[in-house]
C-alpha cells in the first residue's frame, strides 16, 4: 500500500497477511492519522468499562495496536499491563511509550502458550471487528487464563451480528459468569460519513 490506509480499508481485508500489511504501513500515522482525525473514542470506553468492572492489573491488551487503551487504564490506575498484537510495527510504536511490561507478538486466533496464566483481566479495542477477528479469538484466550479473569472486549456491533458472536456467547455459558453487553459509540462526530455513528458492544464478563 503506497497511501496512507482509511477505515475503509481495514474493514475489508480478508487475509492476515492483508492485516499486517496494512498496520506495517498505518503504524506511524495510526494515533494521529486514524485515532485523533476520526474522534476514536473506543479505547478510553473499553478502559472505563474495565475499570468500573473493578478491573485491576496485569491485564493483556489484546491486538493492544499503539497503545491507546493502556494510555486511559494507567490514568485509572492500572499498574501492569502486557500487549498482545499481530504487527510488530504497531507493537514498536507501544514500545516507544513505554505503557506495556511486555509486548507479545502473537495471532489470538492461534493458541497461545506464550501467554502468562496470572492475569486478572483481558481487554481489547477495535480488534474483533471486520476484516480482522471473529469470536474464535475468544477461545485461545479463554484457554490461556485463570478462574476469575475479567474479560471486557469490544466488538464492531455489525460484526458481532454478522460473526456470530451471540451463538459463541452462548457457547461458552458454562464457561463465564456475569455476561453482559453495553453498546457505544466508536468515534466521535469527526469520523467520515458512514461511520460517525457505528456502535461497538462491550461484552464484559468473568471466567468461571
Ligand atoms: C484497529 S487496531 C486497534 C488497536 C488498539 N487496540 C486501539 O484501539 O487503538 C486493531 C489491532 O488488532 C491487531 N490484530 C488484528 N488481527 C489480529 C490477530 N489475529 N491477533 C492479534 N492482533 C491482531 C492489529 O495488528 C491492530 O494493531
Amino acid at each position: 500500500m503506497d497511501r496512507d490506509p482509511t477505515l475503509k480499508d481495514a474493514y475489508r481485508m480478508s487475509s492476515q497477511g492483508d492485516v499486517k500489511e496494512l498496520y506495517r504501513v498505518w503504524a506511524h500515522s495510526y494515533d494521529s492519522g486514524f485515532g485523533d482525525s476520526q474522534g476514536y473514542q473506543l479505547p478510553r470506553a473499553v478502559a472505563q468499562a474495565y475499570l468500573t468492572a473493578g478491573g485491576t492489573g496485569p491485564v493483556l491488551d489484546v491486538g493492544a495496536g499503539t497503545g491507546l487503551v493502556a494510555e486511559y487504564l494507567i490514568r485509572g490506575g492500572v499498574d501492569v499491563i502486557d500487549a498482545l498484537d499481530l504487527s510488530d510495527e504497531m507493537l514498536g510504536v507501544a514500545r516507544m511509550k513505554g505503557f506495556y511490561r511486555h509486548l507479545i507478538a502473537a495471532d489470538v486466533t492461534a493458541a497461545l502458550p506464550m501467554v502468562s496464566g496470572d492475569y486478572r483481566g483481558v481487554v481489547s479495542a477495535g480488534t474483533f471487528t471486520m476484516g480482522h477477528v471473529g469470536p474464535e479469538g475468544l477461545i485461545p484466550l479463554m484457554d490461556a487464563v485463570k478462574s476469575g479473569t475479567l474479560f471486557v472486549i469490544s466488538v464492531n456491533a455489525a460484526h458481532f451480528e454478522s460473526a456470530g458472536f451471540a451463538d459463541a456467547m452462548n457457547g461458552f455459558a458454562a464457561q463465564i459468569e456475569g455476561l453482559t453487553f453495553a453498546d457505544t459509540r466508536i468515534y466521535d462526530d469527526r469520523a467520515d460519513d458512514g461511520h460517525r455513528n457505528d456502535l461497538a458492544r462491550l461484552i464484559v464478563f468473568r471466567k468461571a
